[in-house]
């Protein structure tokens, strides 16, 4: 008894496995927001079939609402999710040869998620898809903040933004080298009414003059979406390492040339005065020093 309760399982799956088998993309399927996507989905009839014998529905894998389905050689919208009124459509053509793709239009955040493909002919079948909905984010803005006036030191806020996108991103700062900065850095990401993410990141740093930062933002689904940097300029840090505003360095000029001339000016006066001052002195005894000075002449022969 209990032998058989384990065994029906799989007697009953071996009876599926016979019928046919159901193909959907093994890996999820990207759809872009607001554009068109397929849900392929096809099974390999194991024989010649009538049409009219053919069922096909769509579903929601988590709560099994209809979002498209297919019998009686018609379309049966009479319990499809108002969410996916007038989006939707099988490609009637392919049905035949076991093309049951559904076409899914203007793709809303919303569709986000798993999907069963149900095929019947006699014996049944189904298969599910993942669909995963990106949009791709607006270009990145930075600005900083303040953004003049700093002194070396200072805390500037830098700030990334951008806006529409989905899912939410991953936002990448980086310094002038390269090189990963995640400290200090909070990132806040909002969504709007349609699902859709607005990111702020910021990055705060201590003003250094000629720095610069990048701030990448990436998509989980759509890779690097771009990057801008902002950088914090020589002109926009004042400090005493830095080169002087233009009017404090005229002044300080200005002032120098203007010591300068005045201790030339004390120099020369000073320098007249006391050249006179020995002129005058010396007047007197110039008669006298001559004399000296020419018998000093006379000795030196005869000190040799
Ligand atoms: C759907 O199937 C076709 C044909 O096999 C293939 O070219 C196409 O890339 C598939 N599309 C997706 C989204 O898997
Ligand atoms: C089904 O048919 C549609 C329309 O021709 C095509 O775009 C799609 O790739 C087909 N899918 C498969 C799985 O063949
Ligand atoms: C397909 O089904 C219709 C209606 O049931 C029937 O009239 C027709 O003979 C069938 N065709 C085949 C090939 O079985
Ligand atoms: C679907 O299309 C019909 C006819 O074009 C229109 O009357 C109806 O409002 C549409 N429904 C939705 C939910 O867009
Ligand atoms: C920073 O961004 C600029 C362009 O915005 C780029 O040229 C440069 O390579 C980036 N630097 C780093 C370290 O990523
Ligand atoms: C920075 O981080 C990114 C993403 O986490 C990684 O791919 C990259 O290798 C890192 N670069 C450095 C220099 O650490
Ligand atoms: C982070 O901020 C604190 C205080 O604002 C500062 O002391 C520290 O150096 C900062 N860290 C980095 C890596 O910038």
């Amino acid at each position: 008894m209990a032998l058989l309760v384990l065994l029906l399982p799989n007697l009953l799956a071996l009876g599926t496995q016979a019928v046919f088998e159901v193909l959907v993309p093994e890996l999820p399927v990207v759809a872009l927001y607001g554009q068109d996507v397929t849900l392929n989905c096809s099974f390999v009839p194991t024989g010649p079939f009538n049409l009219s014998d053919l069922s096909i529905i769509w579903q929601l894998t988590d709560t099994k609402r209809t979002v498209h389905s297919f019998w009686d050689d018609r379309d049966q919208l009479m319990d499809q999710v108002e969410a996916y009124r007038n989006r939707t459509s099988l490609f009637l053509p392919e049905l035949g040869s076991g093309n049951v793709s559904l076409l899914l239009r203007d793709v809303q955040i919303a569709d986000d998620g798993s999907y069963d493909c149900f095929v019947r002919i006699e014996e049944y079948n189904s298969a599910a898809l993942l669909v995963q909905v990106a949009a791709p984010f607006s270009k990145p803005q930075v600005t900083s903040e303040p953004d003049s006036n700093l002194r070396p030191g200072d805390e500037v806020s830098l700030i990334c933004v951008a806006h529409g996108g989905y899912p939410e991103a991953q936002v990448l700062w980086q310094d002038g080298g390269g090189r990963n900065l995640t400290d200090n850095v909070t990132v806040w990401q909002v969504a709007n009414e349609e699902g859709l993410f607005s990111m702020r990141s910021v990055l705060t740093v201590l003003a250094e003059p000629n720095s610069v930062y990048n701030c990448t933002l990436v998509n989980p689904l759509l890779g690097d979406e771009g990057h801008a940097s902002v950088t914090i300029t020589a002109s926009s840090v004042t400090g005493l390492n830095m080169a002087f505003p233009p009017v404090a360095l005229w002044v300080t000029v200005g002032l120098a040339v203007c010591l300068l001339g005045l201790l030339i000016a004390l120099a020369v006066i000073c320098g007249r005065k006391i050249k006179e001052s020995w002129e005058e002195a010396n007047k007197g005894e110039e008669g006298k020093q001559l004399e000296e000075d020419e018998s000093k002449t006379a000795m030196t022969p005869l000190k040799s």
